[in-house]
């Protein structure tokens, strides 16, 4: 993970870096750390926490205004959260920030040793720049290009030299893009961190190096100059503010019906033919967290509607199985992402390919590894999502599969085409779901003070219930488990407590009276049921949330908006950081 941002241009570099961090500190934020250079001096500050931290440390201890500078943000992978580790490291005349993983560092850092090279911390990437420093020899793109052919793993780099005023940008399996603005030139692990400052981009191609001076960008590859291709974004949105809301994931559960109501209006009857499953007899879905919990919904629908066999599967487990695919030329490869960054879903998106098998990135970064790799792409169209528990990206995604289910449906004539017309009704529904907000927050208050808690549901109410559980967990620590709703009984029954609150999910008629003796069964030993249901049901119960019902490939888009208001309203009474929980960063591009 890791946000890395450079700049060379004739603005307050200090102020470009680490207004950029801030943008980027959803990939990570245990520590920071700048180096800015007049092209003579430089100076490095770094502060373990959050950016807020280091940007008061170089308020009071800046000593100079740089021409041009480089910045990091830290999710640690590779050694402890200390200000040794922090980014930028230097070593002798180099000074880089990383995000990546080198997986041979540490046979790397002893041959460094033998040749007396000295160490000050324990991160791979302090190791890259000892190794640059050791190749370089009064050639930077020399010593950058030997240096990169000893590295094994993940990397994007930008590197400053001392005594040199230009920027050095390179990749492989990291995200890094170059930024053009005024007469300015940014490098950033992500195009939110560059704001509306520049006006085109380029994706570093792999081990192409980017060089940024005050007047222009070159390209090279095996030190022969090269083009990169211009991307223009002259178009593309922005607004990351908070408005109105005290937390993001508030005001991005809150643009959920929107989103979807723009979606529609350009997917729902059109003839998109990535939308069409009907060449597929197998499906795998691969994907991490709650893009997953997405595609388990979406199996659901595609199993029940498409007749298609659908398997859902982890990418960090996917990538190193075995695979045994009984027809390859009718098998689908489906990767979600929010991000398109994920590392294990990206190994799994490149295994697909070199094996001959088609593959479609479901995917909210335009530009992005996946989305660029994927021999089919359908953007989920979410916007930026700032907040690191994902809640509009999923509901994008589960409409993408849930639409790709019914329109295949369609196709092979098992529905009519008219059904399309239910999806209509989805943006008011989830306002609909809006408008509860003040009896969600009710039941908030009722379960805020727990310790843990059990999701249960059956099928396509599992699915809900496996990223409600996520959901709160990941916002408000308490520790909550998912469970099919018949599996709990086999062994973690024995955790239901006198008080352990149980929810559980119902939705789906065929299993409705099925889930409701499950829960009697937990209540008879001493659990609080909290029902969560739809008016399609008058089950009568004492702590119930009853939502509207819909379609079944329409309804975990309701229930689930309002499950990710409970997460956001509990984290909130219990005071949690809700925007940026512990340990957690939004795009996992390490393994
Ligand atoms: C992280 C995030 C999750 C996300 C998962 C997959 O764990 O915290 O919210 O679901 O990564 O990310 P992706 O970008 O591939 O959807």
């Amino acid at each position: 993970m890791c946000g890395i941002i450079g700049y060379n241009g004739k603005r307050n570099v200090k102020k470009i870096l680490i207004e950029g961090l801030k943008a980027l500190e959803y990939r990570g934020y245990d520590s920071a750390g700048i180096a800015i250079s007049d092209g003579k001096n430089k100076e490095i500050i770094k502060s373990v926490g959050r950016v807020k931290a280091l940007e008061d440390k170089v308020n009071n201890e800046s000593k100079m205004d740089g021409l041009f500078g480089i910045a990091h943000t830290r999710w640690a992978t590779n050694g402890g959260v200390t200000l040794s580790n922090a980014h930028p490291h230097t070593n002798g005349k180099v000074t880089l920030v990383h995000n990546g993983i080198i997986e041979n560092s540490d046979s790397l850092k002893e041959n460094l040793k033998k040749k007396g090279v000295k160490f000050y911390g324990d991160t791979d990437s302090e190791v890259v720049a000892a190794l640059i420093n050791y190749y370089y020899k009064g050639d930077a793109l020399k010593a950058i290009c030997d240096a990169v052919k000893d590295l094994e793993g993940s990397y994007a780099l930008v590197i400053m030299f001392d005594g040199d005023t230009k920027l050095y940008a390179i990749r492989k399996d990291s995200p890094l893009i170059i930024g053009y603005g005024d007469n300015e030139f940014f490098a950033a692990s992500d195009i939110s961190a560059l704001g509306n400052k520049v006006k085109s981009i380029v994706y570093l191609d792999t081990n192409v190096v980017a060089v940024l001076s005050q007047k222009d960008i070159k390209y090279y590859k095996d030190l022969k100059e090269v083009k990169e291709k211009i991307v223009d974004i002259k178009n593309y949105n922005f607004d990351t503010s908070k408005g109105e809301y005290k937390h993001y994931m508030l005001k991005e559960i809150m643009e959920e019906a929107q989103l979807v109501r723009c979606f529609l209006s350009k997917y729902l009857y059109s003839d998109f033919s990535e939308f069409d499953l009907t060449p597929y007899k197998y499906i795998d879905i691969v994907a991490c967290g709650s893009a997953m919990h997405a595609g388990l919904a979406g199996k659901y629908i595609i199993e029940k509607y498409a007749s298609i066999k659908v398997s859902v599967n982890m990418a960090s487990e996917y990538r190193y199985e075995d695979k045994i695919y009984l027809d390859k030329e009718h098998t689908l490869i489906i990767l979600i992402s929010q991000s398109g960054e994920t590392a294990d879903t990206i190994a799994a998106l490149r295994e697909a390919k070199e094996s001959g098998i088609k593959t479609l990135g479901i995917v909210n970064r335009e530009g992005s590894t996946i989305a660029r790799e994927s021999d089919m792409v359908i953007m989920t169209d979410a916007g930026i999502e700032t907040a690191v528990a994902t809640t509009k990206a999923y509901i994008m995604q589960v409409l993408v599969l849930s639409l790709m289910g019914i329109k295949t449906s369609i196709k092979i004539g098992k529905l009519e085409k008219n059904v399309l017309d239910e999806y209509k009704k989805l943006p008011s529904l989830i306002e609909n779901v809006y408008s509860k907000k003040e009896e969600i927050k009710d039941l908030a208050n009722k379960v805020y003070k727990i310790d843990n808690c059990f999701f249960i549901g059956r099928l396509i109410d599992y699915a809900i219930s496996m990223e409600a559980s996520l959901k709160l967990k990941e916002v408000s620590y308490i520790h909550s488990e998912c469970y099919a709703s018949g599996e709990l009984k086999h062994g973690t029954i024995s955790l239901i407590e006198n008080g352990t609150v149980v929810f559980a999910i119902i939705t789906d008629k065929n299993i409705k009276d099925k889930t409701l003796s499950n829960l009697k069964e937990v209540e008879s030993r001493g659990a609080r049921g909290i029902l969560i249901t739809t008016d399609e049901f008058d089950i009568p119960y004492d702590l119930k949330l009853t939502l509207p019902y819909a379609e079944y490939f329409i309804e975990p888009m309701v229930v689930v908006p309002a499950l990710q208001l409970l997460s956001y309203y509990v984290a909130d009474l219990r005071g949690c950081d809700i925007d940026k929980p512990k340990n957690l960063a939004k795009s996992v591009t390490v393994e």
